[in-house]
């Protein structure tokens, strides 16, 4: 079992290689042979209660961001959904359009079409962005066609492969990303890389954007791919509070724990904690299994970004 895993896991992946290799022209002539027979057509179900094949429905002619998911997950997988939220935001009513987004539950066995629609409703998430279940086989086979691990038999859900595909079922292009992918690179691929065009001006100008990295400290590395997402410093709410001033505002032992551990402290009780939670549609803030020393990190960074908006001149 795990052996085969492995190998269709690898063969996926040196598909998912080739299709990025190749140029376009012969990554087309090339996957006309194996697009239809390779992507299973298996029948999932949306939020909705409507039964969608993979491949007809779902994937078909199409440009597609795919990611696995189950909504009791309190860790990772959160910040894959408020990473794929920013990328919805930024390409606004292309989404549903000529992009389509999936994200597929893992958890077929809790995860009904009522628990989608709940979980949808706690990350504000707007149309063109679709959740499925379906039986656990087929959504193995549908994740080693993608060049996505499955999760092992015994495994916990929670060692769950996090990564995001992006494809373009056209041209037979897929390329998997990382959770922690910058929101504005994975737009990018969605609108211009995978569009099969040269990037227009606006696209090239985000892409400068997207590479512009002015504080290279662990902590602003660690606010960028885990905070970021789900939280502004000064810019208002995202799917989280604006943390600006939160350094004055919070205790230190008090903010330290509650970003290493937010889910015990709810478990817990923290009045604090309990009483944030409804403002923000009940998401809670998931545990991103920091280290003391990467908590420390992000105090650092948290502090020098409330000490340079303090100061007169707004230098930041
Ligand atoms: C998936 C979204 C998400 C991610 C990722 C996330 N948070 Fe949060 N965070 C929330 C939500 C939602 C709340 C408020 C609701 C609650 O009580 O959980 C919150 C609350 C907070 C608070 C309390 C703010 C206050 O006013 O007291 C702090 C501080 C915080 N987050 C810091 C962080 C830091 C630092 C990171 C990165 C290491 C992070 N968060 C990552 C969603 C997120």
């Amino acid at each position: 079992m795990t052996n085969a895993h492995t190998i269709w896991a690898k063969i996926a992946s040196a598909l998912l290689f080739v299709a990025l290799t190749l140029s376009p022209p012969a990554a087309m002539s090339q996957q006309t042979h194996w697009r239809a027979d390779y992507f299973p057509n298996v029948t999932l179900t949306d939020q909705n209660d409507r039964q969608l094949r993979f491949y007809d429905d779902i994937i078909r002619g199409k440009i597609v961001s795919i990611n696995f998911i189950y909504t009791s997950c309190t860790d990772i997988c959160p910040l894959d959904t408020a990473q794929l939220r920013r990328v919805q935001q930024m390409l606004g009513d292309r989404v549903g359009r000529d992009i389509h987004m999936y994200s597929i539950s893992v958890d077929p066995a809790n995860d009904t079409p009522a628990t989608l629609r709940r979980f949808m409703r706690s990350y504000d998430i707007g149309p063109g962005w679709t959740f499925l279940t379906g039986s656990r086989e087929d959504v193995d086979l549908l994740q080693r066609r993608l060049g996505i691990s499955p999760i092992e038999p015994g495994a916990r859900l929670s060692e769950h492969d996090t990564s995001i595909v992006v494809g373009n079922e056209t041209t037979g292009q897929w390329i998997r990303r990382s959770a922690y992918e910058n929101p504005t690179l994975l737009a990018n691929l969605l609108t211009s890389r995978l569009q099969n065009h040269a990037p227009n001006a606006g696209e090239r100008q985000s892409y400068a954007v997207a590479g512009q990295v002015t504080d290279t400290s662990p902590g602003a590395y660690l606010y960028r791919t885990r905070c970021r997402s789900c939280h502004t410093i000064g810019e208002g709410d995202r799917l989280g509070p604006d943390l600006a001033g939160v350094t004055a505002s919070r205790p230190a032992a008090w903010l330290e724990r509650w970003i290493r551990e937010p889910d015990v402290m709810l478990a817990e009780g923290d009045p604090t904690a309990t009483a944030m939670l409804p403002r923000y549609r009940n998401l809670p803030m998931p545990n991103l299994g920091l280290s003391h020393q990467d908590v420390d990190a992000v105090m650092t960074y948290l502090r020098a970004q409330d000490a340079a908006r303090a100061r007169p001149t707004g230098h930041q």
